[in-house]
């Protein structure tokens, strides 16, 4: 039995994601289902007595500030876990400084895998809970002829390498590989759509992130091309970045992920409903909002067992713990931090919502270093 410290201070926790710059389309709704989830919990009494109080800082999508602000929270601020990144190149700037301190990151993005570290929980999709199964229903559903297309940065870059080894291993055939700047404007798209005119892929998957994935798929629609026999296939592609294109130029492209805001269960439909009073109405949830929300549920449960931040006794209990997310059951794999989540693909239909074509029967364990595969 733990000894309750019975104190009234808050228990503080650090919350990086950015409000400003390239990726806040995401980050900003990560930050909101990381503060639905912590007024939850404060509502309901806190966790042991104790509300959960959040420092957050904006990095506005700067690797170095991701870095300086989680060094701030873990040295000066009296932090031990942070809630927080969206892109690799900010969690590879992290990571390090939780490891020297040693802290938690508590990680709600999807990412390329092949890596490991004691100080991370990563609670967003590993390749083989979402590319595996886009590949193969891509490959089922359209065809062989692949193009590959990508913000400049470690993750498109690492999951386009998966993506050749996996068409590799299916006789399928990667026709080109393009990178844009993270920041990308719109006329830079136009150069992409010459070389898709003149490839004529089955598929393109597309690993552009933030504000520039609308301009990717308008200069689609305004080239005249058509998802029918052309899809772009995504990893990234949420509601929020839905949100940001006119639905024409959306509709009928497909994104793997373990959630979308269309999936049927109560928990999920409870979820939307108090996600837009908290945020309004034309708020949509996503991969990126329900990850940060569940992973602040998992952490305040652990908590309340153990009674301290200390990472080292807080830790065990986040490995093997459960939870029942809106996305269905979760739960953090012991071996390798990572958690085990649901694979779905899904198309955007009309309403800018997507319509899940194919989804697993049970939670899919993960497999960081696709050892399975
Ligand atoms: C990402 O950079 N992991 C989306």
């Amino acid at each position: 039995m733990v000894k309750r410290t019975g104190g009234t201070e808050p228990w503080r926790i650090g919350v990086l994601f950015s409000r400003s710059g390239v990726t806040a389309v995401i980050e900003e709704t990560q930050l909101q289902g990381t503060i639905l989830a912590i007024e939850e919990v404060n509502a309901s009494g806190g966790v042991n007595g104790r509300e959960i109080e959040p420092v957050c800082y904006d990095p506005g999508s700067d690797v170095h500030a991701f870095a300086r602000y989680a060094s701030k929270l873990l040295t000066e601020d009296g932090v031990s876990s942070i809630f927080g990144c969206y892109t690799s190149s900010s969690r590879k700037a992290v990571v390090p400084i939780v490891e020297r301190h040693n802290g938690l990151l508590w990680y709600p993005t999807l990412y390329e895998g092949f890596e490991y570290s004691p100080n991370v929980i990563y609670t967003g999709a590993a390749p083989n809970q979402n590319i595996v199964a886009l590949v193969d229903y891509m490959l089922e559903t359209y065809g062989s002829r692949f193009y590959l297309v990508g913000s400049d940065y470690i993750y498109p870059r690492e999951s386009n390498r998966i993506m050749r080894e996996l068409l590799r291993q299916r006789r399928g055939k990667a026709l080109g590989e393009h990178y844009l700047d993270l920041g990308a404007r719109r006329s830079e798209f136009r150069l992409l759509m010459r070389d898709l005119r003149n490839n004529r892929p089955d598929v393109v998957f597309s690993t552009v992130v933030g504000e520039s994935t609308a301009f990717l798929y308008q200069a689609y629609a305004e080239a005249g091309f058509d998802p029918r026999t052309m899809p772009i296939a995504s990893l990234t592609t949420s509601e929020a970045e839905v949100s940001l294109m006119t639905v024409d130029a959306a509709r009928g492209h497909i994104t793997a992920a373990p959630y979308f805001e269309s999936v049927r269960t109560d928990r999920n439909a409870a979820f939307v409903r108090r996600y837009n009073r908290r945020f309004g109405d034309d708020q949509r949830t996503n991969l990126c909002v329900e990850a940060a929300y569940f992973q602040i549920h998992i952490f305040a449960r652990s908590l309340a067992e153990v009674d301290t931040m200390n990472p080292d006794v807080l830790k065990p209990v986040v490995l093997s713990s459960e939870y029942e997310a809106p996305q269905g059951l979760v739960s953090i794999d012991a071996d390798n931090g990572h958690t085990s989540l649901w694979t779905r693909v899904g198309r955007v239909n009309a309403m800018g919502q997507f319509d899940v074509v194919r989804e697993s029967m049970l939670p899919v364990r993960p497999d960081p270093y696709l050892v399975s595969h």
